[in-house]
């Protein structure tokens, strides 16, 4: 058994880690036997000298070994996963899997809380009065043949060598550490044990890394080491400077996703959903077109099947319609004429976090918080044009002024591809 102290002794020398080592930082964070300052100091040599990518996968593994694995695809079969790396008012995977699962590709994943200036998609599906999202492999597998798509919540059971390395790496400044973090998602993903996974990964201000050149370091990360985990993946780069669709909030989000489903889709996100579609399905050896895709819509399969979904996962009767808004509605008008010129989407996403999550006590989210995002990057606008309406419970002041703060009008600018 090597010591911490050893290993540490070899990353701070700038010499590679061997599988062993790799795995004994692991073990150590799953047992206890490494401190914290052992592992601190493991991280900070992390991201600051960065691991190779055998290193990368060596962590991805021991931390996916650490905890439960679902191995879906075994007992299943072909069966697709797909991950956001986060954003803002992004709600491709209430609508992706929907889609995937109407045009016969199977669909499931494990969902995640908010997490700072983004949103959780499990959070979402919560304000749907009923949902239950606690699901284990076998109702996971039971869903999958009744309806081809399952949506649950990461359980405490998985990657729990991970949730010791993550809750210090957010005290030690060494959350955005790409090897680090591709450690973390993946050890969680390929625990569920998918065919595929398909990676929307988020560039601009909203997304995790604002440097594009680290977006797409991510994104290839991401995809090679899970192949060298032995799970084929994908990654769709799209566009996080401003809001993705028409609606940031919870029921607002989930709304919003139904009337995708029914018809009514905002066309950027379209262009993101279609790509997410398309690559999921060709990890699993099919194809799947913008037309394929119209076709479910247009039946009223694809919006049924986000139903039947909700009610199996234990939605009440009726949830359809119960995706209200908060009472209070404020907006935010162009201050003078112009272009929409920039956004900056974190300042969006974090004032919605603050007004829906007192404390982002996560135990604590209001459903019906919302925010109407009415305009596009280089759309035209006239002064006293409305660019925002917000829906809150009381004062709407301190998120009407950053919402204001964010939305800058100025040249004409082209607007961003929705995907990149
Ligand atoms: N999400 C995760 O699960 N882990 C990270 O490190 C970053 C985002
Ligand atoms: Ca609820």
């Amino acid at each position: 058994m090597v010591t911490p102290y050893a290993i540490l002794n070899r990353m701070r020398q700038g010499r590679t880690l061997t599988r062993d080592e790799v795995w004994s930082v692991v073990a150590g964070a799953a047992d206890g036997s490494w401190t914290d300052v052992h592992l601190a100091a493991f991280l900070m040599a992390a991201a600051m000298r960065g691991l190779s990518g055998d290193e990368t996968r060596e962590l991805t593994l021991a931390m996916l070994e650490s905890g439960d694995q679902w191995d879906l695809a075994k007992d299943f079969g072909a069966v697709v996963d797909k991950h956001s790396t986060g954003g803002v008012g992004d709600t491709v995977s209430l609508i992706a899997l929907p889609l995937l699962a109407s045009c016969g590709v199977p669909a499931a994943k494990l969902t995640g809380r908010s997490l700072g200036h983004s949103g959780g998609t499990a959070d979402k599906l919560e304000s749907i009065p009923g949902v239950r999202l606690e699901l284990d492999r076998s109702k996971t597998i039971e869903l999958l043949e009744r309806f081809g798509m399952a949506i649950g919540i990461s359980t405490a059971g998985i990657a729990p060598a991970d949730r010791r390395l993550y809750g210090l790496r957010d005290r030690t400044s060494t959350v955005d550490s790409i090897p680090l973090v591709v450690g973390s998602i993946l050890s969680k993903k390929l625990a569920l044990g998918a065919s595929g996974i398909v990676f929307d990964v988020k560039t601009g201000n909203g997304g995790f890394f604002p440097d594009p050149e680290d977006t797409r370091t991510l994104a290839s990360s991401l995809a090679s080491i899970s192949a060298a985990c032995g799970t084929p993946a994908d990654c769709v780069l799209s566009d996080m400077s401003q809001p993705l669709g028409r609606w940031v909030g919870h029921a607002a989000e989930v709304g919003e996703a139904l009337d995708f489903l029914g018809g009514d889709g905002d066309p950027r996100l379209f262009e993101v959903v279609a790509a997410i579609c398309s690559r999921a399905a060709r990890l699993v050896g099919r194809e799947m077109r913008s037309r394929d895709l119209e076709a479910v819509i247009a039946s009223g399969a694809a919006r049924q099947k986000l139903i039947d979904w909700a009610d199996a996962q234990g939605a009440e009767p009726g949830w359809t319609d119960a995706l209200d808004l908060a009472p209070v509605e404020a907006v935010v008008t162009a201050s003078e004429s112009g272009y929409l010129a920039a956004v900056d989407c974190r300042r969006i996403g974090n004032a919605f976090a603050d007004a829906c999550r007192p404390d982002r006590d996560p135990t604590k989210i209001d459903h019906a918080v919302a925010l109407r995002y009415d305009v596009r990057l280089g759309q035209q606008v006239e002064r006293g044009q409305e660019l925002a309406r917000l829906y809150v419970r009381r004062d709407p002041e301190t998120l009407r002024r950053e919402v204001a703060a964010a939305l800058v009008i100025g040249e004409r600018i082209e607007p961003p591809p929705a995907v990149v």
